[in-house]
C-alpha cells in the first residue's frame, strides 16, 4: 500500500543547476530527512519513499514535503515513485548490528534485495543517476603503517591483548606499535559483519547497474555521522547519544578502552550537503557506466575520549570516566581521507568538531523518549550490545 502526502517548499536555484526531482529512499530517517531539507533549500524537488521501519522510528516521524509510505522492495510502488524522477538518492537501509545472526535475512532483504528492486525499477524507468549511502564499514579496520614494514593489515585484536589493556593493533610481522593513518577509497575492503557485507553488496549492485544501463553511480562512504535526530542503535556515532543522555542524567559519560580509539565524526548537515553536491555534479564529473566511491568525512580525526570530553564540557557536566572495558570485534581506529570528494565535487565538511559537538551537547534532538533511552542504556549495560562496533560506546 502506498500513500502520498504534502508538497515541498521552493527556493531559488543557483544559475548553473537545473532543478531536479529526486527520489530519496529512507528520506524519513536521520540522514535522509536532512537531505530532503538540503534539496529543498537548493531549489530541488525531493520525493521521499520510506517504509518507516519501527526500529528506526519508535514514534511516527514528520516528513517534510511529498512522501510515499512504501518498502523499497515493493516493485510496483518504486516504479510508480520514479515517475518524473531525474535522480535517486538511496538512503533506505537497516542500520546497526541486529541482535544476532538470525537477523541476517532481514538485513540482506532490506539492504540488498531492496537495492536490486530499486535499480531494476530505475533501469525500467530510464533513471540514470544514483547517489548511494555508502559506508566506511566496508573497510573494517583503518590504515596502519609500521616504521619497518610500511603499510600492514593487522587482523582482529586478540582478547588477551584487550584484557591486558593493549588496545592498539600491532605489526603482524614484527609486533611493533603501528601508526594509524587515513584510509583512502582504493584501500582493500574487509566487511566484518552482516551489515557491512550488505553495504558493500549495495555498491557492487550499483556498479553492475551502472555498467548495464550506462548509469552514473556515486557511493558516498559516510564516516561517523552525528547531529540532530541521530539514532542510538548504529555502528557509527550512536555513542554520542549515549554520552549525551548520561550527561542529561547528571552522570559522567563512560568511555571504553583507553578512550584513544580514533574516528572521523562528520556532521549530518555536511553529509546532506555532500549528497546535494553529488546529485548536482555527478552527471558531469562521474564517468557513465561506473560507480565512484567517495569517503565522506570531516578529514579531522578525533578520539572517542575527546568526543566524550567535548560533550561534557559543552554540557557543563562531569568529566568522562575511562573504564578500560572493551568489546571483541570493535575496531580500534578508522579515519578517512576525504581528498577525493573535495577535488572532484568541491565538497568539504564545514561544521567543525567543536562547533558540532557543542551544539549537539546543548540540543541533541535525539530520537526516542528518555524512558526508551534509559531502557536502551540498561540493556547495553547488561551486555546485550545495542551500540555496535563504533569501538567507543563506553
Ligand atoms: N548514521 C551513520 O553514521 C551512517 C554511516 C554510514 C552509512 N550510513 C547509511 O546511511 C543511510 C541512512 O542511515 P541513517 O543513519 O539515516 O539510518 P535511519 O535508520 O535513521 O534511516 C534509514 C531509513 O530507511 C528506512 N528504511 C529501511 N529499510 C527500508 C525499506 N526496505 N524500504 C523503505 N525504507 C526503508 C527506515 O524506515 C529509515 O527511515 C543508510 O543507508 C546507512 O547504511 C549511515
Ligand atoms: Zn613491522
Amino acid at each position: 500500500m502506498t500513500e502520498r502526502r504534502g508538497g515541498g517548499l521552493r527556493r531559488p536555484l543557483g544559475p548553473s543547476v537545473a532543478p531536479m526531482r529526486v527520489l530519496v529512499t529512507g528520506g524519513a530517517g536521520f540522514i535522509g530527512s536532512h537531505i530532503v531539507t538540503a534539496l529543498i533549500d537548493h531549489g530541488h524537488e525531493p520525493v521521499v519513499l520510506d517504509a518507516l521501519l519501527p526500529a528506526a522510528h519508535p514514534t511516527p516521524p514528520t516528513v517534510d514535503g511529498e512522501w510515499i509510505h512504501a518498502d523499497v522492495r515493493d516493485r510496483e510502488a518504486v516504479v510508480a515513485a520514479l515517475r518524473g524522477v531525474d535522480a535517486v538518492c538511496h538512503q533506505a537501509a537497516m542500520v546497526g548490528l541486529g541482535k544476532d545472526f538470525a537477523d541476517a535475512p532481514a538485513y540482506v532483504g532490506c539492504n540488498d534485495l531492496g537495492t536490486a528492486v530499486l535499480l531494476a525499477a530505475m533501469a525500467e524507468r530510464g533513471v540514470r543517476q544514483l547517489v548511494l549511502a555508502g559506508s566506511m564499514v566496508v573497510y573494517g579496520e583503518g590504515r596502519y603503517d609500521c616504521p619497518r614494514h610500511g603499510r600492514v593489515r593487522p587482523g582482529p585484536r586478540a582478547e588477551a591483548d584487550l584484557a591486558a589493556g593493549r588496545f592498539d593493533p600491532r605489526c603482524p610481522e614484527c609486533g611493533t606499535s603501528l601508526r594509524p593513518g587515513k584510509v583512502e577509497e582504493d584501500a582493500p575492503v574487509d566487511p566484518r559483519n552482516v551489515y557491512a557485507t550488505t553495504k558493500l553488496a549495495q555498491e557492487h549492485l550499483a556498479a553492475a547497474w551502472a555498467r548495464s544501463v550506462g548509469g552514473h553511480a556515486v557511493s558516498l562512504r559516510y564516516h561517523n555521522v552525528y547531529g540532530p535526530g541521530m539514532p542510538r542503535d548504529t555502528p557509527y556515532a550512536g555513542v554520542a547519544s549515549f554520552f549525551r543522555s548520561a550527561l542529561a542524567r547528571g552522570e559522567a559519560p563512560t568511555v571504553f578502552e583507553d578512550g584513544g580509539q580514533r574516528r572521523d565524526f562528520v556532521h549530518v548537515r555536511d553529509v546532506a550537503a555532500a549528497n546535494v553536491a553529488a546529485l548536482e555534479a555527478a552527471a558531469q564529473v562521474v564517468a557513465p557506466s561506473t560507480l565512484t566511491a567517495y569517503n565522506t568525512g570531516s578529514d579531522d580525526p578525533h578520539t572517542v575520549g575527546e568526543m566524550a570530553a567535548a560533550l561534557a564540557t559543552a554540557f557543563g557536566g562531569p568529566a568522562p570516566v575511562v573504564t578500560g572495558g572493551y568489546r571483541l570485534g570493535d575496531v580500534r581506529h578508522i579515519t578517512a581521507s576525504s581528498r577525493r570528494i573535495r577535488e572532484a565535487l568541491g565538497w568539504r565538511a564545514a561544521i567543525s568538531f567543536t562547533e558540532g559537538m557543542t551544539a549537539f551537547a546543548r540540543a541533541p534532538s535525539a530520537r526516542g523518549s528518555e524512558a526508551e533511552e534509559s531502557e536502551a542504556e540498561g540493556a547495553e549495560a547488561a551486555g546485550t550490545g545495542l551500540a555496535g562496533a563504533c569501538g567507543g560506546r563506553g
